[in-house]
């Protein structure tokens, strides 16, 4: 009998992670708010729901008699769909909320660090009222981000120098972050660190971790990386797993930090289960952490998942039950770059609504898959929503072809209202980055 796995999310990543399963020979059960067409095309049965919905969740999972769940955003594993889900008897490859604070609170995460002395933690302050925070910068003596301390969408966070260009516009924002109550309406200052970001994320049980390729995220909205922190524009991978600018002992330094925080976590009691995703930036003194989520990555997860050669549904089980193997996560020797097409005013004003046409033969056909996020049927047309479109990831031997690739399949998708980071996984881009790295070095 076929497993049955029931996955909540409808973005491009959820629709990665159903792919995968799909490979597998899972029998999907898909909780979304809107229809994603990809998702809805592989699983048996949907149900469109708020994904928060934890009575609607579990009702779901029970009538279709589910094995296992898999749940691909952080707004669930907040609400406490794990616990739900797991108190009636279906194990999760994903955290409870216990385990789930090491994303949903960025406090928690610093002082998790802290305690247990694991490296890569940076200088941190953390307020509950605007006064103290205000006070606190017009004294450091470093440039600071600052982010609100709950979860924002990955668009709470502004830096001095960058989105911030003065002490009063960081007052300015502190006070807004309170005033609106954004991310929970607490703030923690963080040292500014300067280097390249890279994400490591692995599966794990809570004590086998399993790395996955390195992947490079690109923020911000526009090309040359300018304009507002978005969820993310475009990624890619190596063939090796590594990045251009990071040395193979750099790695193992940031997934030593992240055996060590799944260690903490079990420790503390609120062991961690499912994917995890270490951001970090590579400094002049290593890697050192950004953030931790509590799920992949979106879109790092249409890199990995593209070229994940193992098979998912037993990934799923393995971190569900606590019996991951060391030999389950295999990827196939290839380059991958993600570019994402969003609707226009994606990170500021997005305009959704336009009509969005993807033709998938054309795209397969250029060494490349694809992805649907944010997209609605009407009719037989597809139209934008507000959020990320359709994410196209191009394989390829090198960096090169795979770059090559998605742009030649990024032909295929017609959008009049959209817009493409074309720089993303370029040999110009790429070489900025090599020379930035070279140049925090100080070579
Ligand atoms: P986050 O939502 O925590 O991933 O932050 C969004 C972006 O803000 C990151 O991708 C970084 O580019 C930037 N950022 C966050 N924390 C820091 C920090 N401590 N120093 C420098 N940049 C940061
Ligand atoms: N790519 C950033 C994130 O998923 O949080």
């Amino acid at each position: 009998m076929k497993v049955k796995i029931l996955t909540v999310g409808g973005g491009a990543r959820e629709h990665a992670a159903v792919e995968a399963l799909y490979r597998s020979g899972a029998e999907i059960y898909a909780v979304m708010k809107n229809a994603n067409p990809g998702i809805e095309a592989r699983a048996t049965e949907i149900l469109l729901a708020d994904e928060t919905d934890v009575d609607k969740i579990c009702e779901f999972a029970i009538n279709h008699f589910v094995n296992y769940a898999f749940i691909g955003p952080e707004a669930p594993l907040a609400a406490g769909v794990v616990d739900a889900l797991e108190n009636i008897g279906i194990r999760c490859a994903s955290p409870t909320k216990a385990a789930a604070r090491i994303e949903t609170s960025k406090t928690f995460m610093r002082e998790l660090v802290q305690k247990h002395g694991i490296s890569g933690n940076i200088r941190f302050a953390t307020f509950d009222n605007a006064e103290g925070a205000i006070e606190y910068v017009k004294h450091v003596d470093h440039k600071l981000a600052v982010k609100p301390v709950g979860l924002t969408g990955g668009k709470g966070v502004k830096v001095q120098g960058d989105q911030l260009k003065n002490l009063d516009e960081t007052i300015a924002y502190i006070n807004q972050i309170f005033a609106d109550s954004i991310g929970g309406g607490k703030v923690i200052l963080e040292e500014k660190l300067e280097g390249e970001e890279f994400t490591q994320m692995v599966f794990t049980d809570g004590e086998t971790v399993l790395p996955m390729p390195l992947v490079q995220d690109h923020k911000r909205a526009y090309e040359g990386d300018l304009g507002p922190n978005t969820g993310g524009m475009g990624s890619y991978s190596d063939k090796d797993g590594l990045l251009p600018f990071i040395t193979a002992a750099e790695r193992r330094q940031a997934l030593d930090i992240v055996k060590d925080i799944i260690k903490a976590l079990a420790d503390e009691g609120c062991p961690y289960r499912g994917p995890m995703y270490g951001q970090f930036m590579l400094t002049k003194d290593g890697p050192k952490i950004i953030e931790i989520n509590a799920r992949f990555g979106d879109p790092e997860a249409m890199n990995v998942l593209t070229v994940l050669e193992s098979d998912f549904a037993t990934l799923v089980k393995g971190m569900a039950t606590g019996k991951l193997k060391n030999d389950q996560a295999v990827f196939a020797s290839q380059a991958t770059v993600c570019k994402y097409v969003v609707p226009r005013g994606y990170g500021v004003h997005p305009e959704p609504g336009h009509e969005i046409n993807v033709n998938a033969a054309g795209i397969q056909q250029c060494g490349a898959v694809f992805y649907y996020g944010s997209v609605d049927k009407q009719g037989d047309k597809l139209i934008t929503g507000t959020s990320r479109s359709v994410g196209v990831v191009g394989l390829g031997d090198t960096l090169y072809d795979a770059e090559q690739n998605c742009e030649k399949a990024l032909t295929y998708v017609k959008c009049d209202a959209c817009a493409i980071r074309h720089d993303i996984g370029t040999q110009a881009l790429l070489q900025h980055r090599i020379d930035h790295m070279k140049q925090i070095r100080g070579q």
